[in-house]
């Protein structure tokens, strides 16, 4: 892949609790620190990611308490179908696309929802469909976790239950014709009658299309049974990779599978993480992700050790690593980083403030870094685009948006505008409406 081919990436956001990706954004001085319930601040941080012409919001989400540590803010909205609803009234492009449990709902519901968001947003919801794996959430509904292949054969019947419930009112059964006196035919507006062995629904559902016809599917995961789930249904994959290389073998494991379910292995997008920190110097850029890895580091010490093998204490926060015996603890991915970072000198602290112990990979340093990091994984196939988890959403989203998505843009290889108004446009990714007639 080079930079004369025409594909460009595509750049979606994180949005959790209206702070930051951070959990300990919320004590920066730039926000109000009741951010949490005040959705006008999420409103607002869509904003600015429309005004950088991002294709997607991402909403992380989980039906139970998810704040571990009292310093620590919950990193998920309030309600995410909630939230994009407000979203959906103060934007005009941006598509949004929310995790929802297969296991903590049913699919009658969840289908009205997930396609009146889609009406009323003019065609641009997505739907990260998740088992939920999570004995809290569980819990929340008087539950136990079933196993993986519970989980995941329940998953497979609620999307398909969901998507001919989408398609149940035929296309051409809208609009009403005020002449013929018919508002809607009902031969055209028919019962779907599914039935698995986990969830069941009659139908139909009386929605008609939305300008995209139907919400799009996103998976997040990557286990074996989440892999073939993504392969059969879903048009968009929210990945982890601290590699290129192992991003590079996941998308094409993704993209191997499709093919054999049948698919254009181009219908599925698979997006990487991404947590950069922006400054004019790598030392200014260091010191921004400091503030948010201070209140946890004397934790994050002692876990430093492990994936170096060595021991290290709070006294070593400011000594180097020389002279140590170390190497990189292969059961973390990211201590080969955190190993090449103690062998160019930097102290423990600063390796720390690296982000080295964060979900996704870290570029740090002026906006450069950040494009680099972007142009090298996308040329080498390793994905098909990013998503961003701003550390702090009050500077960090304008920050990307002013410095890093315009170098892209010189460099070909980000979008400089919106070329549809829906997010099955904004994907570049066909049509459907109802069940993948390929699937049946
Ligand atoms: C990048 C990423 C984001 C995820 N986001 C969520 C989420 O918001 N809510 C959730 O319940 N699970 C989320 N998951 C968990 C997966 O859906 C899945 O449960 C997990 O990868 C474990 O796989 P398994 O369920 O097959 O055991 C996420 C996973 C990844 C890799």
């Amino acid at each position: 892949m080079t930079t004369t081919d025409n594909r460009k990436m595509l750049i979606g956001m994180q949005l959790g609790n209206g702070y930051g990706a951070q959990v300990t954004a919320w004590r920066h001085p730039s926000v109000d620190v009741e951010n949490y319930a005040k959705l006008d601040a999420h409103v607002r941080y869509a904003q600015k990611a429309e005004r950088g012409k991002f294709q997607f919001l991402f909403f992380p989400d989980s039906p139970n308490q998810t704040q571990k540590h009292p310093a620590d803010a919950p990193q998920m909205t309030l309600d995410p179908l909630i939230t994009m609803a407000a979203i959906a009234r103060e934007t005009t492009h941006i598509g949004m696309a929310t995790t929802a449990s297969t296991s903590w709902n049913e699919p009658y519901n969840l289908a009205r929802q997930l396609k009146t968001l889609d009406m009323m947003s003019g065609g641009r919801i997505g739907w990260n469909a998740v088992t939920g794996s999570d004995p809290m959430g569980a819990a929340n509904f008087g539950q136990e976790v079933a196993d993986s292949a519970q989980r995941y054969q329940r998953l497979h019947e609620f999307v398909q239950i969901t998507q001919a419930l989408w398609g149940s009112w035929e296309e051409d059964a809208w609009p009403p014709q005020r002449e013929t006196g018919v508002f809607a035919d009902l031969n055209k507006v028919r019962p779907i009658n599914l039935r698995g062995q986990h969830v069941a629904s009659r139908g139909p559902l009386p929605i008609p299309p939305s300008k995209q016809g139907q919400p799009v599917i996103f998976q997040a995961g990557g286990s074996p049974n989440g892999v073939e789930v993504a392969a059969r249904h879903a048009n968009v994959v929210i990945g982890a990779a601290f590699t290129k290389e192992d991003a590079k073998a996941q998308r094409d494991r993704l993209r191997n599978a499709a093919a054999e379910a049948g698919r254009d292995p181009d219908e599925i997008k698979f997006i990487a993480g991404l947590m950069p920190t922006v400054a004019p110097t790598v030392r200014q850029a260091l010191d921004r992700r400091g503030f948010f890895v201070e209140p946890h580091i004397r934790q994050r010490v002692s876990y430093l050790g492990m994936m170096l093998g060595t021991t290290l204490s709070e006294q070593d926060l400011d000594s180097t690593l020389e002279g140590r015996n170390l190497r990189a603890n292969p059961s973390d991915p990211r201590s080969q980083r955190a190993l090449e970072l103690a062998q160019e000198g930097w102290t423990v602290r600063d390796i720390l403030y690296h982000g080295i112990i964060d979900f996704h990979p870290s570029p740090i340093g002026p906006a450069e870094v950040v494009a680099d990091h972007m142009q090298e994984w996308f040329e080498f196939g390793a994905c098909d685009g990013f998503w961003v988890s701003p550390s702090l959403y009050e500077e960090d989203i304008d920050i990307f948006v002013d410095q890093v998505v315009p170098l892209l843009q010189e460099r070909g290889q980000f979008h400089a505008d919106y070329e549809a108004d829906t997010s099955r446009g904004h994907l570049g990714i066909g049509k459907q409406y109802g069940l993948d007639p390929r699937l049946q």
